[in-house]
């Protein structure tokens, strides 16, 4: 049985692996074209098969081709027959351009995207916004008292604005429950910057986005760079996937593929098993997928454990990575 963990200082119990659903965005909004077009059915069997791997939550947001990617989830859990009370939903407001309040004039249209499905975490996506985290804060503990929403948690904020928002919201009693933050054996840069050691102290979970550096650490390019130019979206331009960038990651991807061979697993489920693992219970992942068949992988790699000597390598191995 799959071990759960709590989100934060919450009463939330999520599997360690949840499932990004930047991919369900339906090639719509901002870059909303970074995965092509994933259809319904295959959506369904994505949700499905990370059901059955033991993945309990789901990470979405409004900024997901403004509601698309809430809606193709909640129609694959109702096809599904998953009832609101046995998932966790994350979801995100999309500050840019906007002020606080639009957190209140927008929260029916993100209940009535999921479909009867609750907000179990409702995330500020950016903190770029027309207003303050103070203003922020206030208006998602208003949202938490009026029963809209569980739990609050921020995305991309800096380790200053994360004391700031778990500061606002404890005023009102409420904890901060998390930080959705880039972290991967590829961009360590959260162990350096503060964020990492202030979750810590604060009890906040990060949340780590882009756990396998968009495909990278699946090792797939490195397999066959040309395949990066049949896929839509912006990732065919990143120094990331260039023949440079790949050489650049090479080590980390032998190393993971050395690990991977002694447990008969792939890269890609050790890399994510080390990230929700190297800092005991504060990191969870939300890799995405577009198939089901990565779902199934990425689902599979909490069931399994590295030792401490593995965890060490990688370490070092991936000491020098962004
Ligand atoms: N808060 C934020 O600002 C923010 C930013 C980015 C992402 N996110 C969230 O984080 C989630 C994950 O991040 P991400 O999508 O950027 O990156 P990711 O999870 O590192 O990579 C996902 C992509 O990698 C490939 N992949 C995944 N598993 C695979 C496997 N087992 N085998 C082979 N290929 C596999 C698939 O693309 P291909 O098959 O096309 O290679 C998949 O779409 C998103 O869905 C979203 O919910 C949040």
């Amino acid at each position: 049985m799959l071990k759960l963990r709590k989100l934060g200082k919450t009463d939330l119990m999520i599997s360690p692996i949840g499932l990004g659903c930047w991919q369900f965005a339906q090639g719509k909004g901002l870059f909303g074209n970074t995965w092509g077009i994933v259809g319904d059915e295959e959506v369904r069997e994505i949700v499905r098969i990370s059901l059955d791997g033991g993945t309990n939550w789901f990470d979405t947001a409004e900024g997901y081709g403004g509601g698309q990617s809430e809606r193709a989830l909640a129609r694959a859990l109702k096809s599904l027959a998953v009832r609101p009370e046995d998932v966790v939903i994350a979801t995100k407001w999309l500050p840019l351009f906007r002020r606080a309040a639009s957190l209140r004039k927008t929260i029916d249209d993100r209940l009535a995207a999921l479909g009867g499905y609750p907000i179990s975490l409702h995330q500020v996506h950016t903190p770029h916004s027309l207003s303050t985290t103070r203003a922020q804060m206030e208006a998602m503990a208003d949202l938490v008292e009026a029963k809209k929403i569980h739990h609050v948690g921020v995305s991309n904020f800096s380790a200053a604005k994360m004391r700031l928002a778990h500061d606002e919201l404890g005023r009102r009693g409420i904890p901060l429950a998390s930080n959705q933050v880039r972290y991967s054996l590829l961009d360590r840069s959260i162990e350096r910057n503060g964020i990492l050691e202030a979750a810590r102290e604060l009890g906040i979970s990060i949340i780590s986005y882009s756990p396998l550096a968009q495909g990278i650490l699946t090792g797939r390019y490195h397999e066959n760079p040309s395949l990066i130019k049949t896929k839509p979206g912006f990732r065919k331009y990143l120094s990331s996937f260039r023949a440079k960038g790949l050489e650049k990651s090479r080590p980390v991807v032998e190393a993971l593929r050395e690990v991977a061979a002694k447990h008969g697993r792939t890269p890609a489920q050790v890399a994510l098993n080390w990230l929700v693992h190297f800092q005991g219970q504060t990191v969870v992942a939300i890799p995405g997928a577009t198939k089901a068949p990565q779902a199934q992988e990425n689902a599979a790699s909490q069931a399994f454990a590295l030792t401490k000597d593995e965890m060490d390598y990688l370490d070092r191995v991936s000491a020098g990575a962004k």
